[in-house]
């Protein structure tokens, strides 16, 4: 089974109102709730892609169930660890008459040290683990120490006689703890990349490099997105980069979720790394064309896997 893991998901509710007026009660003419969160995004495109997995992650109160209710509905399997407070619901209002949008993100409840002690006891417990992609933000009363010890019981479960592997989708101070349990794929953006080792990434030379300083750290694979320009792989089996053919792009909110999501669909086939490479830019590539909050398809995944251009990189020194 593939497993993914939301420390900190959302009940994202959307709002359509033709003009937000002051000092009058503005009518919502539309109104949609969706399940959201970094690795939750990650379930939603596997299983549009036909890889069936389930959602962990901290739920609590009305909102929480309301998050679950809609994953099942969607097919996708759950095993929450129910908490006291109440699942954070993040809003975002449409302004049809000038198309703006604005964004409220939410903070979420506290998680309690005896409910992170369920989740270590659920992952400790994985049945038959072949992956384990963890992502998001981190809940209150959480620190980023607790990478280290979701992702070491994460690698220790085991499928058969092969480890499982773990895909880590983390920013910041997560990003840099979470490296040293030695994650199996790392998948910053070239933003998240930058911060994490001090200094701007521009040239794909340069990114590639701090990408192999970070192998050097114990992590087989680290891909790298670029938003447009596709996605870097450094890995033991050899370094490529992906790039997506030129679309017209309606959103990119869920994008990065989905490179991670078309990556494993290639992992789960046993496909070789520069193959799942082409599948996470198609991936993120699909959810580009997608308005609002809506993910990846699988037609549009397979128009577009055909259309990646997947070059290899030449071994030898790269510039910092
Ligand atoms: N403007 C775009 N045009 C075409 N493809 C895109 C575009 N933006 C993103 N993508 C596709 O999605 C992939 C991931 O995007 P990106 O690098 O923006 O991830 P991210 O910053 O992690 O996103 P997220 O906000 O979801 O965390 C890219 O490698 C590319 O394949
Ligand atoms: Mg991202």
């Amino acid at each position: 089974m593939i497993y993914t893991i939301t420390l900190n998901p959302a009940l994202d509710r959307t709002i359509w109102v033709d003009r937000i007026r002051d000092d009058v009660s503005n009518r919502i003419v539309r109104e949609d709730n969706y399940a959201g969160g970094k690795s939750i995004d990650v379930s939603k495109v596997l299983k549009n892609l036909g890889v069936d997995n389930t959602a962990l992650g901290f739920v609590g109160g009305f909102a929480g169930m309301e998050l679950e209710g809609r994953l099942l509905n969607d097919g996708i399997q759950t095993d929450f660890v129910r908490v006291s407070g109440e699942t954070r619901t993040n809003i975002v209002i449409h302004e049809i008459g000038t198309g703006r949008q604005l964004a409220f993100n939410a903070r979420g409840p506290e998680v309690r040290p005896h409910e992170l002690i369920q989740m270590i006891d659920k992952i400790q417990e994985l049945p038959e683990p072949q992956m384990v992609s963890i992502g998001g933000s981190l809940p209150r009363g959480l620190s980023a120490e607790i990478y280290r010890k979701i992702i070491n019981l994460a690698k220790r479960c085991h499928y058969g006689t092969c480890q499982s592997k773990v895909i880590l989708d983390v920013d910041g101070e997560s990003l840099r703890v979470g490296i040293e349990a030695r994650p199996d794929v790392i998948k910053p953006n070239i933003h998240e990349l930058s911060q994490l080792v001090g200094r701007e990434l521009r040239e794909v030379d340069e990114v590639r490099a701090a990408a192999r300083d970070i192998r050097r750290k114990g992590v087989d694979t680290v891909l790298v997105s670029m938003g447009p320009r596709g996605i870097l792989l450094v890995s033991s089996e050899g370094e490529w980069i992906a790039e997506p053919p030129g679309v017209e792009v309606k959103n990119t909110i869920g994008a990065g979720d989905s490179s991670v999501a078309g990556f494993m669909y290639g992992l789960a086939q046993a496909r070789d790394l520069s193959e799942c490479l082409t599948y996470a830019a198609a991936a993120g590539t699909a959810t580009t064309l997608k308005e609002g909050t809506a993910l990846a398809s699988l037609d549009d995944f397979n128009r577009l896997v055909p259309q990646v251009s997947l070059t290899e990189l030449s071994a030898g020194r790269v510039g910092t």
